[in-house]
């Protein structure tokens, strides 16, 4: 498992890298996050774990609606972001430096569990699913949101990949918690029928440069490998992959880049037995 404590810590490291909040706000991202919570339904004094929460996409919000609401996530960096936005959002949440493949918490103690496209980027899927149910109690609801392989975002990652470094076998193709038959695997006999929908957010950035800009100056992923190609004189064809895509994805004629991005809603209640 060498290979795996290793990883997780370039994981660490890569999601540090840039301005993880900074592009949320860019993209208005952390409507997503609300809308999250919506979904599963918070209710006043419910204990909330949000895994991988980052920078608070679904913690504030969770928290806001009345939850007693934790927030664990691997990268220490984006934690400290999460609390300074819940300072100055009025609320209190409890943040934890942990793996969503092996979270600090006993069986059963929360009432809800969220994700927001948190689950996705841990690298063994099945390990993630079955601690996302052992932490949550009978009777508690899950609520993960993911991008799709099928939408914008999906091809955003497509065009990045292969500019990126190659990630070990163990790692689980992130956008597989955006398939409904994928994910309906990961939870088969764990006591946690599931239903799932579609939904879009809509991002919209000022120009096609600037959004070559924000993902790889601000996203960690792209931002770590922009660093790397611009070392091995591979920027250049790199940006010309961006540049193209989102000359394809835009909707609105160039006068900005405006494109649907769409994301898997699975939501779902553990048995009581
Ligand atoms: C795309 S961000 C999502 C953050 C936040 N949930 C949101 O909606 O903005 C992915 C997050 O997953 C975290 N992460 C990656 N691997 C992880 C793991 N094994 N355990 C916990 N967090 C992890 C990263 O640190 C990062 O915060």
């Amino acid at each position: 498992m060498h290979g795996l404590t290793a990883h997780k810590q370039v994981e660490r490291r890569t999601w540090a890298t840039g301005d993880y909040d900074a592009m949320m706000r860019t993209e208005g991202l952390y409507a997503v996050g609300a809308r999250l919570v919506d979904a599963v339904g918070v209710h006043p004094g419910e204990t909330v774990l949000d895994v991988a929460c980052g920078t608070g996409n679904a913690t504030i919000p969770a928290a806001q609606a009345g939850g007693q609401v934790t927030g664990v996530d691997l990268t220490p960096e984006l934690l400290e972001v999460a609390g300074q936005r819940a300072t100055r959002a009025g609320v209190e949440i409890a943040l934890r430096e942990g793996d969503a493949e092996q979270l600090p918490f006993d069986d059963g103690h929360f009432e809800v569990v969220v994700s927001s496209f948190g689950s996705m980027f841990a690298p063994r899927h099945e390990v993630v699913a079955d601690e996302l149910v052992r932490v949550l109690a009978p009777g508690g609801r899950l609520g993960v949101a993911s991008w799709t392989p099928d939408g914008a975002m999906g091809e955003f990652f497509r065009a990045a990949a292969p500019h990126l470094p190659t990630p070990p076998a163990f790692v689980d193709p992130p956008l597989g918690w955006g398939q409904e038959t994928y994910v309906q695997e990961l939870f088969e006999g764990t006591g946690v029928p599931l239903r799932f929908a579609r939904e879009h957010w809509t991002i919209t950035h000022p120009s096609v440069a600037a959004a070559v800009e924000c993902y790889t100056t601000l996203f960690g992923p792209l931002t770590t490998g922009r660093q790397l190609a611009e070392d091995e004189g591979r920027w250049p064809a790199f940006e010309a992959d961006l540049t193209a895509l989102f000359e394809g994805l835009d909707t609105t004629d160039g006068r900005e880049v405006t494109f649907p991005a769409e994301y898997l809603l699975v939501l779902g209640t553990k048995d009581r037995s």
